[in-house]
């Protein structure tokens, strides 16, 4: 299981309200005995924070909000003593504007600079209109007009993010080196994995054509990202041990995604398919299967992802009548019965944590941790937000500082003794999912995935391998795992009766004498049906 920490929002080891690297070390004992085998860290790099790191100004160092890099590199080592990976963030598709080499483009339009970036003159005779249309996935415009340095307006430079983070240009070999540097900086100091932050987005079309409904994208999965990847792979093969390379790939088709998992590419790419499916029986079937026959395509594991720090939180998500996830149609102020969204979260724990392949859990989920709707407008900061002009409620909900123990604010996040509070306002019903208030309860979240993790890591049958539907009633989805476990998950209104089985490894909530209740997962012992040859 790979836990994500979103370092801003983790823990705060120096009391200014922000999550930092010493708060990370502090609580690296809750993440072993929580039983993580590997942890992916956000960015933590030099960063102005126009979008909270991912707009990063030196790939080689640490931000001093978050500490420094002798600080990692001993995080790094603590990590391992515990039989934990480290997976560490990078983000390739963009830098900051305050990246040393934009800052050398933007200072002269001769700059060699320019060619490391999309500088585009505009269209029409005074160049007023942006290159192209192209519409950014934060909302609003992909090209930001540049001043020359004697005043009159000059090219425009592309950002398929926001202003402050200009896209690199990947045809120009001395971007490709210096990623290529970056990887082996980091693998050099002994990290396990690299996650790739847009990873589909890197390669655009140097013709710059107008992206249409049916055609190929311009920017996003354009085949030249491949030859990309297919070097990384060279990279991290050269290095002993397994590190692996994790792409953030979002595409609906699921053989354009898998292209990117073929053997001499990434190792896993995030399925956000899982992510995106409704709480719906024949939905998620559907989902786990497609993702089953496109990994088996190119014989790489499955992921398995239910949240992590662009989404609205799952217990959030399935308390709402609509349970889907999208970017589009994320908007404020959506009712959600935040009960029943616990109940299914934990269902959809032991669902996703005994799926062939890898789980990912985000910080917090383990603690049933809801988004927070109502974070006051102005102290909102995600770009998202604020580019849509307040209509999408941005991804801060899901960004809030994590509680750890104690009755009120900062609920342990930061030290007593903290000058600041946290970044993010905590809600005060927070008391009740601090790590401290769950540990030990055997009704708690927390307790749930303690157990469900140590019962996989366990078990023979989980972890990568296959697995098989089982005959179930409607609304149900029923698997078998061998040797010897399947897992029910009710997603019915009504209660249905148990497959036959030796013994129950965990529920996900009370069973009804021998009936599975709605909303509900059960990990059960079965005979064992495959017989040893
Ligand atoms: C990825 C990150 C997201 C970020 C975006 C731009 O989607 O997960 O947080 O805003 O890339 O870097
Ligand atoms: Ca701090």
């Amino acid at each position: 299981m790979i836990y994500q920490v979103y370092p801003r929002s983790f823990a705060d080891g120096n009391g200014d309200g922000i999550g930092d690297i010493a708060g990370i070390r502090s609580r690296l004992g809750y993440l072993s005995a929580l039983g993580v085998d590997a942890i992916w860290f956000s960015p933590w790099y030099p960063s102005p924070m126009a979008d909270a790191g991912y707009d990063v100004a030196d790939y080689r160092d640490i931000d001093p909000v978050f500490g420094t890099l002798t600080e990692v590199e001993a995080l790094i080592a603590e990590a391992h003593a515990l039989g934990i990976r480290t997976i560490v963030d990078v983000v390739p598709n963009h830098c900051s504007a305050a990246h040393p080499w934009f800052q050398a483009a933007l200072a002269s339009p001769d700059a060699p600079e320019r060619e490391l970036f999309w500088f585009h003159p505009g269209r029409g005779p005074d160049g007023a209109r942006k290159p192209t249309d192209w519409v950014s996935p934060f909302a609003g415009d992909t090209w930001t007009r540049t001043t020359n340095p004697d005043g009159t307006p000059g090219d425009w430079y592309l950002h398929l993010f926001a202003p402050e983070q200009p896209d690199f240009n990947w045809d120009h070999p001395r971007v490709r080196a210096e990623f290529e540097d970056i990887l082996r900086f980091w693998l050099d100091r002994g990290v396990d994995g690299i996650r790739i932050d847009s990873a589909a987005m890197l390669a655009k079309d140097p013709t710059l054509p107008e992206a249409t409904p049916d055609g190929p994208s311009p920017f996003v999965d354009v085949d030249a990202v491949h030859d990309i990847y297919r070097s990384w792979r060279r990279i991290t093969d050269s290095y002993p041990g397994d590190r692996a390379l994790i792409g953030e790939v979002w595409l609906p088709d699921h053989r354009r995604f898998a292209n990117y998992l073929r053997p001499d590419e990434l190792h896993a790419a995030f399925n956000f398919d899982f992510l995106g499916c409704a709480w719906d029986a024949d939905a998620l079937r559907a989902c786990i299967d497609t993702t089953l026959t496109a990994h088996a395509l190119v014989d790489a594991p499955a992921t398995w992802v239910l949240s992590n720090h662009d989404v609205t939180r799952h217990v959030t998500r399935y308390g709402r009548e609509d349970t889907t996830f999208s970017f589009a149609t994320k908007r404020e102020g959506v009712p959600s019965d935040l009960e029943l969204g616990t109940r299914r979260a934990r269902a959809a724990a032991l669902l996703s944590l005994s799926l062939p392949g890898a789980a990912y859990v985000y910080q917090g989920e383990e603690l049933g941790l809801w988004e927070v709707e109502d974070i006051p407008h102005d102290l909102r900061q995600d770009p998202m937000h604020v580019r849509s002009g307040g209509v999408d409620p941005g991804r801060d909900g899901c960004r809030v500082p994590i509680p750890w123990s104690g009755e009120t604010p900062p609920f342990g996040f930061s030290p007593d003794n903290a000058t600041a509070t946290p970044w993010l306002p905590q809600p005060a019903d927070w008391k009740d999912r601090t790590a401290a208030a769950q540990a030990g309860d055997g009704q708690s979240m927390l307790e749930l995935y303690r157990a469900a993790i140590a019962t996989r890591r366990a078990e023979r049958a989980l972890g990568d391998g296959g697995m098989t539907w089982l005959p179930a009633p409607d609304g149900v989805l029923a698997f078998r795992r061998d040797p010897g476990f399947t897992c029910v998950v009710n997603l019915s209104t009504t209660a249905v009766p148990l497959p036959p089985y030796t013994g129950r490894l965990l529920a996900s909530g009370p069973l009804d004498d021998d009936l599975l209740p709605p909303d509900t997962a059960v990990w059960l012992r079965t005979p064992e049906t495959t017989p040893a040859t």
